[in-house]
């Protein structure tokens, strides 16, 4: 069984990509054979800054080692490296209809407000599918937001078998069963993430003891005063998830332990819990990445053995083209 999936470079990753995919893709390396990619070029599809990318990478790489990823029982690589990636997309063009483009969230929601909308940002999702097929993946591991992402690569594959005959495998997603959208703690409406207007709300995953816990006790709690979940209290039920997950219980069993108790208390567990989660990966990063050159040798490892895999398929959807001499 091959597991794929892949990760934006930044060095900011926060609680929402821990709980919703890195833990997935720890768990992943002793179900199957796991390839986890930083994908660099989907980050030139918005504006960027070029001297700080190689560094996001070698930041990311680090994040997912400290987490659990071990380069022996994986593969880890970086996008870029491998050709195919880039190729492959081109080729899913020609399957890939204009307008189920133009209905996807991610373009709309980024795109949105930018002096230039870049037609890489267009393009964003058939790249996507093309790391996820290049690798005849059977599942992909990610949290509830790419959920159109993905449903559009099983599209584009079984398209692409459809018109060329059967060449590509049609990969499964698989999302966690809690904690696939962990929410802002300022505005729970909206999912954690980096671009939200400010930092309050987004606990990352480098953010020191003292920063976790003020922005846990600061989160926004909703009216009433019992740690129930429910619609009308999405600060208190992401709370709930949060706690529920990190301790590999059921939110129905954080909900009859603070029975009766008040917010106060209930926060100081959820922000303790956070510190304990977080710490160690922190300290494991912070070693990690003080090796640029250990790390850029795990990604030239990866890379090759990626390759590998990569080259055979891409060879497959050229001669199914006709792409290439007879
Ligand atoms: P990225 O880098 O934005 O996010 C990495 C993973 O974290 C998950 N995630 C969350 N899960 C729960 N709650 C949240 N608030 C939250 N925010 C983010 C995402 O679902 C993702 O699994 N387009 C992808 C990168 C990508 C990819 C791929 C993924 C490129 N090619 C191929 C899978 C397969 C992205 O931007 O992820």
């Amino acid at each position: 069984m091959r597991i794929f999936s892949g990760i934006q470079p930044t060095g900011r990753k926060h609680l929402g990509n821990y709980i919703g995919a890195i833990r997935q893709y720890v768990e992943g390396q002793d179900r199957g054979e796991a390839v986890y990619c930083i994908v660099d070029l989907h980050a030139t599809c918005v504006a960027y800054e070029p001297a700080e990318l190689p560094g996001y990478v070698l930041d990311t790489t680090a994040m997912l080692m400290a987490a659990g990823l071990d380069p022996e029982k994986c593969i880890l690589f970086r996008q870029s490296d491998v050709r195919e990636h880039t190729e492959l997309c081109w080729s899913l063009c020609s399957v890939t209809p204009y307008g189920d483009l133009t209905r996807m969230h991610q373009f709309k929601d980024k795109g949105e407000g930018q002096a230039l909308v870049r037609t890489s940002l267009f393009l964003y999702p058939v790249l996507q599918a093309a790391d996820i097929l290049l690798y005849d993946t059977d599942e992909v591991p990610v949290g509830d937001d790419q959920r159109q992402h993905l449903e559009l690569a099983r599209d584009i594959a079984e398209r692409f078998n459809a018109t060329y005959g059967d060449t590509l495998v049609v990969p499964r997603h698989r999302f966690p069963e809690a904690g696939g959208r962990i929410m802002d703690l300022q505005e729970p409406s909206r999912k954690m993430s980096t671009t939200a207007p400010g930092e309050e709300g987004t606990l990352l995953m480098l953010d020191e003891p003292k920063a976790l816990e003020k922005k846990v006790k600061r989160a926004v709690t909703d009216s009433g005063s019992e740690v129930q979940r429910g619609r009308e209290k999405p600060g208190v039920t992401n709370l709930i998830e949060i706690l529920a997950v990190i301790r590999g219980v059921s939110p129905e069993d954080v909900e009859s332990e603070f029975e009766g108790r008040q917010y106060g208390a209930f926060k100081g567990a959820v922000a303790e819990a956070v510190v304990d989660y977080l710490t160690p990966v922190r300290e494991r990063y912070e070693e990690i990445r003080a090796d640029p050159a250990g790390i850029e040798t795990v990604l030239a490892g990866g890379a090759e053995r990626a390759r590998a895999i990569a080259a055979p398929t891409m060879a497959r959807v050229r001669e199914r083209m006709g792409i290439g001499p007879v």
